[in-house]
């Protein structure tokens, strides 16, 4: 393949930032799609470990092209925090020039709208929400608007006359224009020259050859069409949705490689039926380190639903899988996976459409043996203790998906390749 998408099937945190840093090896161009710094992605190389938020995971790659792509929202004070933090590499940006920038008052409001709700949805507070509204509402700014300081100063004092009085209504103290636009200019001065059309650069790499990695934020679960709405995040994190997110024809992305964790995990609230509260919940969570990259909260741990993973494959489109943190599973007798659900005394292998049916659902559960090796410096698949390939097989044949690779530890040299797909 050409071009390639690193999808998340579950609810996010399945190791997209690693898998995406290990075949990045192989990539000319790395672009992140959408979501903004709500995300977290990990990567450990030589033992150092990175936490990259917006910066695609290409960026530990000297000779790749990063690229920030017109779906994002841009924190752009958080962005440069970010790059101040890779100080010493070598790396190549690109940001598209229409991205759209996420402000100081998106970060407000969403505070205080998640605070009016009597369901919280339990979002990372990044703004990510309002700045998606403020795009569909055609009241958001875009990176290239930034660069013209009067264009950026009328449009500004216009849309801050206008949260102004929402502000109002939320009892919060007024914006201050001013402030806020020379704030922005600074941050401009120092993004200014990876600001570009980059549907141009992706589409002139595809052409000539090159290949191009696609990284999603987030996961299917959390897509704002196909996942547990509302609790969600703003953005579509499919594989459906990287033509619209990139400016790049559909016919031009030939296949998804769905990142998968050997169990499920859910940070912020909204349903999961496989989750588990117990001994083995913890052990896994200490085991994986389960804590959020962005926010720090300690994440809901489940068993595997191979459910999630089919509607990720159906609703947004997968042609492989990845499977990761397969070595936490270690330690554990028994290894359960939920392959379809009950429902009202019926079986159903499909989500339901309203999120208060899937709180209702029951897992069904086939019980796989487990495996007590370590299995961190596994290189092939054939070293597997036999219950970790009856395991690895028995998702294969569910999902009807063949699985590429899998992980065995954090480090990008604990990847594992079944199928050279890229
Ligand atoms: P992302 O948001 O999908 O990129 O995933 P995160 O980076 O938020 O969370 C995945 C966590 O699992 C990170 O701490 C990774 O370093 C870690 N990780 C990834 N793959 C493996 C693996 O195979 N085994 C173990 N033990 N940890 C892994
Ligand atoms: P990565 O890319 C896990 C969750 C939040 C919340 C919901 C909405 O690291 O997999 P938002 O701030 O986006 O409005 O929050 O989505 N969420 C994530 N959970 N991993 C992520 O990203 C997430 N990004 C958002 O916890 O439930
Ligand atoms: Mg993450």
């Amino acid at each position: 393949m050409q071009t390639l998408v690193v999808v998340g099937t579950q609810w996010g945190d399945e190791g997209k930032g690693k898998i995406t840093d290990f075949l990045a090896l192989q990539s000319d161009l790395v672009v992140r799609y959408q979501g903004g710094n709500n995300a977290g992605h990990t990567i450990v190389l030589d033992g150092v470990k990175y936490a990259l938020h917006s910066i695609p995971s290409g960026i530990l790659n000297e000779q790749i092209v990063n690229v920030l792509a017109n779906g994002m929202v841009i924190n752009p004070k958080a962005l440069i925090e970010e790059l101040d933090k890779l100080k010493g590499r070598t790396f190549n940006l690109a940001i598209s020039d229409k991205a759209h920038v996420i402000m100081p008052y998106h970060l407000e409001l969403d505070a205080i709208k998640e605070s009016l709700l009597s369901e919280k949805i339990g979002t990372t507070k990044k703004g990510i929400g309002p700045a998606y509204t403020d795009k569909a509402e055609r009241i958001g700014l875009r990176m290239g608007e930034l660069l013209d300081p009067l264009l950026f100063e009328k449009r500004l004092k216009e849309i801050i006359e206008s949260k102004n009085k929402q502000y109002h209504l939320y009892g919060l103290n007024p914006l201050d224009t001013k402030e806020i636009y020379e704030a922005y200019m600074s941050y401009m001065n120092r993004l200014k020259p990876y600001i570009t059309n980059t549907s141009l650069l992706i589409n002139d790499a595809i052409k000539a050859g090159k290949k191009v990695l696609f990284e999603g934020a987030q996961g299917t679960l959390l897509c704002l069409d196909h996942g547990t709405y509302p609790f969600v995040t703003s953005s579509s994190p499919t594989a459906a949705s990287v033509p619209l997110n990139t400016g790049v024809a559909p016919w031009l992305i030939e296949g998804a490689i769905g990142v998968t964790k050997a169990y499920t995990t859910r940070v912020g609230e909204g349903p999961m039926p496989t989750e588990i509260d117990n001994e083995i919940a913890n052990y896994i969570r200490e085991k994986g380190h389960e804590y959020g990259t962005t926010t720090g909260r300690p994440r809901r741990i489940g068993w595997l639903d191979l459910v999630l993973i089919k509607h990720a494959k159906l609703s947004g489109g997968l042609s492989g899988l990845a499977v990761t943190l397969l070595d936490v599973l270690s330690g554990l007798n028994e290894l359960k996976v939920c392959i379809a659900y009950e429902l009202d005394g019926k079986i159903i292998d499909h989500i339901p459409s309203t999120v208060s049916d899937f709180k209702r659902v029951k897992p069904i559960y086939k019980t796989l043996e487990g495996f007590n090796e370590d299995i961190t410096t596994v290189k092939r698949f054939e070293d597997l203790p036999n219950n970790a390939k009856a395991y690895i097989k028995f998702i294969e044949a569910e999902t009807e998906l063949s699985i590429d690779m899998f992980s065995v530890g954090p480090d990008r040299n604990q990847t594992i390749i079944i199928n050279k797909i890229f």
